[in-house]
């Protein structure tokens, strides 16, 4: 069989690499890929966002099958563009990715079916944002509507620094036509928990849960970033807190979408924050995360594409998934300065023995050797029977693995650790 891959990233790298695990795959395309990805699959230069050129791509190479990783492409309709050309494919419509492309959507859709969310309102007037931002609770929460590269949220600590975030988002548009709408929320207390599922339209299954560390410095202090490493499984999800969540959220959510006449079929990526008043939605995404993808398919004993095409034909309720008891953590080293302005061009050197286990991200081949090319770098997994030895093993393989500027967080299953 023949798979192609969108997208570039250390997800995609723990995609294909799990989808190489099915003797009938012979060829993986990954459009772009990465220069890490080359090892495990045919790079193609085509870019994500770039939809006409990858449904030809996909056409002329006679793709069997298609996983859209990345949320741009999925909003953009690659799914849509790619089944009518006649490729089967994994992700959601452009529709359906609106639960995470438009903020405004998915908590209309929150409100409207019961599921618990953070209280908030809609502005798409900055004046009107200004003036509700002077008399409400604070802190608050200020999101712009569109995708906004995972910056388009601020927790702003006073009224001073709402106001400002108003302005930036909606006048200024600091994140473009992103910042038409923006919704101001209540600021939410409670561990994260990132549950990423899959769903037909019908059922959902969820993965194991995993815990994501967003914060670039130890302790979670300095900006916010895509995400410098995880864990799995989350500690706080108990099996009570899985069971509230099924009926309360993910059931609930799956019945909503088919209800608007957009049934999300792919990834469904629920960021819940486990409340005193119970497990509210903080967010959805309509993709695997990153990077906690890293360590959620690692874990997943049934063969990935087997479950994504039960996806694709809506036979997911016929297919067991089954995952193992054990646990993994996956460390981001990154360049120094990420994720403000870095260096790029060192050489990385990564032992043979580890090539594995090491998730690439943001590295092109320049002559054969591999470079930095990106902010985050790689993900570094271990998988071990128990949390701490996963842990420990994932900082034992960093220490072995060099390039020049290289920075890691030192902390990353610390939290959950203590739990
Ligand atoms: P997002 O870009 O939606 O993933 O949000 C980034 C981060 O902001 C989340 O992971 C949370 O830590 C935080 N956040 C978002 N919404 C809220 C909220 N209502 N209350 C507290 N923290 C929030
Ligand atoms: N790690 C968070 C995300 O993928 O959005």
């Amino acid at each position: 069989m023949k798979i192609l891959v969108v997208g570039g990233g250390g997800r995609e790298h723990a995609i294909i690499k799990k989808l190489r695990e099915n003797p009938a795959v012979d060829t993986i395309y990954a459009l772009p890929g990465n220069g890490g990805i080359a090892a495990d699959a045919t790079c193609v230069a085509i870019g994500a966002k770039d939809i006409p050129a990858i449904v030809d791509f996909a056409v002329s190479h006679a793709v069997d099958y298609a996983v859209v990783a990345p949320d741009d492409p999925l909003a953009l309709g690659a799914v849509d563009a790619l089944e009518a050309a006649g490729i089967p494919s994994f992700g959601p419509t452009a529709k359906a990715a609106r639960i995470e492309s438009s903020k405004v959507f998915a908590k209309n859709l929150m409100r409207c079916y019961g599921i618990p969310t953070a209280q908030y309102e809609v502005f798409g007037d900055a004046a009107a944002a200004r003036e509700y931002v002077a008399h409400c609770r604070i802190p608050v929460v200020i999101k712009a509507d569109g995708l906004a590269l995972g910056k388009g949220v601020i927790i702003a600590q006073t009224r001073e620094e709402a106001a400002a975030a108003v302005d930036s988002i909606m006048t200024d548009r600091v994140f473009g036509d992103s910042g038409s709408q923006v919704v101001i929320e209540e600021f939410l207390e409670g561990p994260e928990v990132s549950v990423l599922s899959f769903t037909d339209g019908h059922v959902v299954v969820p993965m194991i849960s995993s815990m994501d560390h967003k914060r670039a410095l130890d302790g979670d202090q300095g900006l916010n970033t895509g995400g410098m490493g995880t864990i799995a499984p989350n500690p706080f999800y108990t099996p009570e807190v899985a069971e509230r969540c099924m009926q309360e959220i993910f059931l609930p959510t799956v019945a909503a979408m088919q209800d608007l006449g957009c049934p999300f079929k792919g990834c469904l990526y629920f960021g819940l924050m486990l409340t005193k008043d119970g497990p509210k939605v903080i967010e959805y995404n309509c993709r695997f995360g990153d990077p906690e993808t890293q360590v959620v398919l690692p874990l997943l004993k049934t063969d990935l594409l087997t479950v994504m095409q039960a996806v694709t034909n809506e036979t997911l309720a016929q297919t067991p998934v089954e995952w193992s008891s054990g646990a993994a953590c996956c460390v981001v080293m990154a360049s120094a300065g990420y994720p403000g302005a870095y260096e790029k061009g060192h050489a990385i050197t990564i032992p043979a023995d580890l090539q594995e286990c090491v998730y690439v991200a943001g590295a092109a081949l320049q002559d054969g050797r591999l470079l930095t090319n990106g902010g985050r770098v790689l993900g570094v997994t271990a998988v071990a029977d128990t949390l701490p030895q996963a842990v420990q093993e994932a900082y034992a393989r960093v220490e072995r693995i060099h390039f020049d500027s290289a920075y890691y967080r030192h902390d990353i299953g610390r939290r959950a650790l203590e739990v």
